[in-house]
């Protein structure tokens, strides 16, 4: 079936876990752990509890090892990703740098090739630092990462769908490859772009699921923040000892934010597919439009792996425009809804050049490697009525290309297809 054509469009993907509103709604949101029956858990500020006498207190002692109102967060999350545990950070790359932590220096960590900018930065930059041995595959073929795995390594890196250019990652493949290698090596998946409303990492083998919270787990762009979900208790005994060891904790203020954010996961992730589909179209039937990368179309290369291992699609869209760096540029400058800002998964639309922006700090070579061009444009799809969205787009594409019928053809040699993303 294919789910373009349908006014549902996750039909033909996974169905979503069973119960997941009622689970963000209510896990870890039990009145009953408050005195006074508070049903939205308090923002629980202070820093130190009492002790009844030394070491007798009631769960929380100092708020960086713990904390009333990120334990309801944690509680949530961990429900929401079929986990057992979860932990909260104070950014995604802070998680990422406390999960690095549990290697270490000579230890091996095989990191996919096209991740987000600051992920490949920490690892190639700060962890190489510290004696770890970085290597850079491209997971979505199964053997050059097995070509990948060196008798150190400890632990496997991927992003799925990549930012910015939507390659898909086989999660289950990767996790059998590797566990099959070495069944200690760790599988980490940063599920930022999914959400775990539509994809759960932990369900097809790998071992951590991560996310940059800043995005679609809280939604509305007002807090920054990681999340670590497990299932195995000593991977979580190691990254909660960290957590607390290197302290890079969020606020409560901030985990009050993101546990409210989540209430509505399940209807804003729904709204982001059904609204990126239409852009989606819109922009595939556009002839100032080069080529467009959305993994909830049929075009996508790995469509039929996204519908077998998600349950949908968010409102991530990149896409060539015709011409050159001027044209992104007009295109970007004449965008009226669409904010002109890095980050993604709020529920207002962002535009942003990935090239210049979110992607600036991989080296020229790496990202003309990947796709990473100047005519790549990278969309955040928000919550806004579908037909404003698409006028926006539709205005700013005028604005920036020529329609004179020369300029509407479209070609076989766009740099995307040059790269091998197509
Ligand atoms: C896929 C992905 N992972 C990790 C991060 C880092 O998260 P944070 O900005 O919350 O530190 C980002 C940030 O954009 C991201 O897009």
């Amino acid at each position: 079936m294919d789910p373009s054509s349908q006014s549902d469009p996750s039909a033909g993907f996974l169905p979503p876990l069973p119960s997941f509103a009622t689970r963000a709604i209510h896990v870890g949101q039990e009145p009953e752990q408050w005195r006074c029956m508070a049903v939205v858990p308090p923002i629980s500020l202070s820093t130190t509890f009492k002790q009844s006498s030394p070491g007798e207190h009631a769960g929380f002692e100092y708020s960086r090892s713990g904390n009333p109102t990120r334990n309801c967060l944690e509680k949530a999350v961990a429900a929401l990703d079929g986990a057992k545990y979860s932990l909260a950070f104070a950014s995604g790359l802070a998680a990422t740098m406390t999960i690095t932590n549990m290697l270490k220096a000579g230890d091996g960590l095989v990191c996919m090739n096209d991740v987000y900018g600051g992920t490949n930065r920490y690892f190639k930059r700060v962890a190489t630092q510290q004696g770890l041995e970085v290597s850079f595959a491209d997971c979505t073929k199964l053997e050059v990462l097995k070509a990948a795995i060196k008798p150190n390594t400890k632990l496997v890196w991927v992003e799925t769908p990549t930012n910015p250019t939507m390659k898909v990652v086989d999660i289950k493949a990767c996790a059998d490859a590797i566990h099959q290698i070495n069944k200690e090596i760790i599988l980490v998946v940063d599920n930022t772009f999914m959400s775990a409303y539509f994809q759960r990492p932990l369900s097809l083998g790998a071992d951590i699921c991560m996310y940059s919270a800043t995005k679609y787990m809280n939604g509305h762009s007002d807090v920054v923040m990681g999340l670590v979900s497990v299932v195995d208790n000593s991977l979580y005994e190691r990254l909660k000892f960290l957590q607390n060891a290197i302290g890079a904790v969020p606020s409560p203020f901030d985990c009050y934010l993101c546990n409210r954010g989540l209430k509505t996961l399940h209807l804003r992730m729904k709204q982001h597919f059904k609204n990126a589909m239409a852009v989606a179209k819109f922009l595939e039937a556009d002839p100032r439009v080069e080529k467009v990368i959305f993994p909830g179309l049929p075009s996508h290369p790995q469509f039929e792996l996204m519908k077998r291992q998600c349950t949908g699609c968010p409102g991530m869209i990149t896409f060539y425009i015709k011409g050159q760096l001027s044209h992104a540029n007009a295109f970007l400058g004449n965008l009226k809804l669409f904010a002109l800002a890095e980050s993604l998964g709020g529920y207002e639309s962002l535009a942003e050049h990935p090239a210049i922006m979110t992607h600036a700090s991989v080296p020229g070579n790496e990202r003309e490697e990947l796709g990473i061009s100047d005519t790549l444009i990278r969309l955040s799809v928000g919550l806004e009525d579908e037909e404003d969205i698409i006028e926006d787009l539709k205005q700013a594409l005028s604005a920036a290309v020529s329609t004179r019928p020369s300029s509407l053809v479209k070609t076989n040699n766009n740099k995307c297809q040059q790269s091998g993303i197509s």
